[in-house]
């Protein structure tokens, strides 16, 4: 395993040959700079928001000598300008990434590669609404941590509540990292069920509670 952690390692993992990759919320820069060095990716833009991470990027970059083949660019989300054919959007919250996607044109964009750090089902809704299909999954813990990587392409898919929170491949593969958050998340509902004082609460942990055994089954 590389510097870069077992989950920036499943994003690198879901690129395949991309003329062009755009990195929204780039901050450090190592996404962009591995895919590159990899040959993962012909070329690339490193965007951030913020100055002071997209200097570090820009650092960093330069520091490989990548500074002619990964563009730094401040901005918020993906302007439009920008004709990426693969477009990563790893760390950022699962709403904000869905809002990112609204507001940019995608109309040459063939892959996107997602890293919603929470709310993951408003990542799959939005992909479910406008036209993407979801063609690989990853569940992954990192220090502790766990995360899912999505990769999509153009087409269509339909999918039920519990697919949108964890991922249908996700949910197919039920790897070991994945058994045992939900190990971890019955043992907390339990708990939580163990000492519910009142009966509606306890109600919704028994629920809660079976849907989970139900994936896992
Ligand atoms: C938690 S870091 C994730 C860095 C890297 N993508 C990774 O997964 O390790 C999130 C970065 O996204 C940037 N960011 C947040 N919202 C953004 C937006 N709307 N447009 C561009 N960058 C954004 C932040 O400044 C920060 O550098």
């Amino acid at each position: 395993m590389s510097d870069l952690g077992p989950r920036l390692e499943s994003a690198l993992a879901f690129l395949q040959d991309a003329n062009c990759l755009a990195d929204v919320g780039a901050d450090h820069g190592f996404f962009a700079i591995e895919a590159i060095k990899r040959g993962l990716a012909k070329r690339a833009v490193a965007i951030d928001d913020k100055p002071a991470p997209l200097g570090r990027a820009t650092e960093h970059i330069a520091a490989v000598g990548l500074a002619g083949v990964i563009l730094p660019i401040l901005a918020d989300g993906l302007p439009r300008e920008v004709a990426c054919d693969t477009v990563a959007i790893l760390g950022l919250g699962g709403i904000t990434i869905a809002e990112i996607l609204g507001a940019a044109d995608l109309s040459v964009v063939t892959r996107l590669i997602l890293g919603p750090q929470s709310e993951p089902a408003a990542t799959r809704l939005w992909l479910e609404q406008n036209g993407f299909k979801l063609v690989a999954e990853a569940f992954v813990r990192e220090r502790g941590k766990h995360y899912q990587i999505l990769a999509a392409v153009k087409g269509t898919m339909t999918l039920s509540e519990a697919e949108r929170e964890f991922g249908p491949l996700i949910l197919e593969a039920r790897n070991p990292a994945f058994r045992a958050y939900v190990a971890k998340r019955l043992h907390q509902l339990e708990n939580g069920r163990k000492h519910a004082l009142d009966a509606v609460r306890k109600d919704d942990l028994e629920r809660r509670i079976a849907a989970l055994k139900e994936l896992i089954r």
